[in-house]
């Protein structure tokens, strides 16, 4: 059944191009509001209820916006919402979790030195840490606490680093940091969905009704979407964050993770006062640049595996390809064509760790690793990067002989 392993692939690439898209809609329109909201005018001549103005130029025109706050005295006749960005976004994004972490949960998601647990309960750990993170966050957020603002983002942040150490102690450092995101990113959907657009539309029913709206309902919906305002930044270095070992994969992970919580701010309270026009704070750039600094200074430190040589057996999903009559050859292929570079100390020049953390050293290793092994090296030309060891056409073959038998279960040996 090699054909899973091709179909599983595109369907990966499809919804991660649908999940990028989506992104972009949704934080290209949120950072649009966002700088509109904080760049109007007030002007006498403004409408009654109107707050503020604001002209654009775009696109070959002039736009001329007023905001009214609150609501204003009639309800428009067409009205244009803005939340399946969001919601497509989550969507999109849950089921990329579901086909590369749960699908994948041997590989990604689970670390056996880290805790030894199975698939499904790694999977639903994670399915309840996403619905968790969300009712504490609103509780918090409704609780007296929640009056506060800066009270409440310094306890906000403390959750966020607390859930950044609480991941690193269950999944993997890849998972740990794509989870945070999602946690992140959860929270910010669920902010659009669960408040922000259903306080909207108490007031526009308000305003069919001929009542007049109350105010309180903008002011919660203000504070959620200025949590979303600082969390975008971060969340979206935690989803690129697995192209990057060295931000995940190394000891000290959950305080970089924390940190990039702390970039999200200083480059957004930039971006924020100067859109608001109350100068240049250049010295945000400052501390983004010693934070940065600081977290590829912690990245450097040494991780320190604890306990057996990991992963000595691979799990039980991976044991045929290790079984297989082909694996043998397949082994000495890889051992001689890849394992300079994907190994823990590669002796390849101008490499210091295993690329992406694929170690192809030992039999185990390998099995895990058989599906990536097929499509980065066997059906594709990828791997090695530039046939820069000389793989020729009948190790390819041999390497596609290997997975299509292994998957078939049909030659163990
Ligand atoms: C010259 C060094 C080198 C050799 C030899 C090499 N690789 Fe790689 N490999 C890399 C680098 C560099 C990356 C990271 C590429 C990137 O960042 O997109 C990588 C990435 C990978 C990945 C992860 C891809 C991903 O996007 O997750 C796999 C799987 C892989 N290699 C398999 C192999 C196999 C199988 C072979 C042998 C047939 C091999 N590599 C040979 C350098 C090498």
């Amino acid at each position: 059944m090699y054909e899973y392993a091709i179909a599983w692939e595109w369907i990966a690439f499809a919804v991660r191009w649908l999940h990028v898209i989506t992104a972009i809609a949704w934080i290209g329109s949120s950072f649009y509001f966002i700088a509109l909201d904080l760049g109007l005018v007030k002007r006498p001549h403004l409408p009654p209820g109107a707050y503020g103005e604001e002209w654009q130029v775009h696109g070959g025109g002039f736009y001329h916006i007023q905001k009214y706050l609150v609501a204003p005295a009639t309800m428009p006749e067409h009205l244009t919402w803005f939340k399946w960005e969001s919601y497509a976004t989550w969507l999109s994004g849950f089921a990329m979790l579901c086909l590369v972490y749960y699908g994948g949960a041997e590989l990604f998601l689970i670390d056996r030195q880290v805790l030894d647990v199975s698939a499904t309960t790694a999977i639903l750990i994670s399915l309840a840490s996403l619905g968790a993170g969300w009712i504490l966050y609103d509780l918090l957020c409704k609780s007296p606490l929640g009056r506060n603002t800066w009270g409440l983002m310094i306890l906000l942040y403390i959750l966020l680093v607390a859930m950044a150490w609480g991941y690193t102690q269950v999944f993997t450092g890849r998972a740990a940091f794509l989870h945070l995101g999602a946690f992140t990113a959860t929270i910010m959907s669920a902010n659009v969905f669960f408040i922000i657009i259903p306080n909207q539309k108490i007031v526009v029913a308000d305003l069919i009704a001929g009542r007049t709206p109350d105010p309180k309902y903008g002011v919660i919906a203000k504070q959620r979407s200025l949590h979303n305002n600082y969390l975008t930044l971060p969340v979206i270095f935690f989803m690129l964050s697995n192209h990057y070992p060295l931000a995940f994969a190394t000891a000290f992970n959950w305080i970089i993770a924390a940190l990039v919580f702390l970039m999200g701010v200083t480059i957004r309270h930039w971006f924020n006062t100067t859109h608001a026009r109350k100068g240049r704070p250049t010295w945000t750039w400052l501390a983004t640049a010693i934070l940065f600094i600081l977290i590829i200074w912690l990245s450097t430190v040494p991780k320190v595996l604890t306990g057996e040589t990991a992963n000595a057996t691979p799990a039980p999903v991976f044991q045929k390809f290790a079984a297989d009559v082909h694996f043998p050859a397949a082994r000495d292929v890889i051992m001689s064509r890849c394992s300079m570079c994907h190994a823990a100390e590669p002796v390849w020049e101008g490499l210091h760790a295993a690329p992406k953390d694929v170690v192809l050293d030992d039999d185990a290793a390998i099995a895990r690793h058989a599906r990536e092994i097929y499509l980065q090296a066997a059906r594709s030309h990828a791997m090695p990067p530039g046939n820069l060891t000389g793989v020729t056409p009948e190790e390819r073959q041999l390497l596609t002989a290997w997975y299509e038998s292994a998957v078939s279960e049909g030659n163990t040996r």
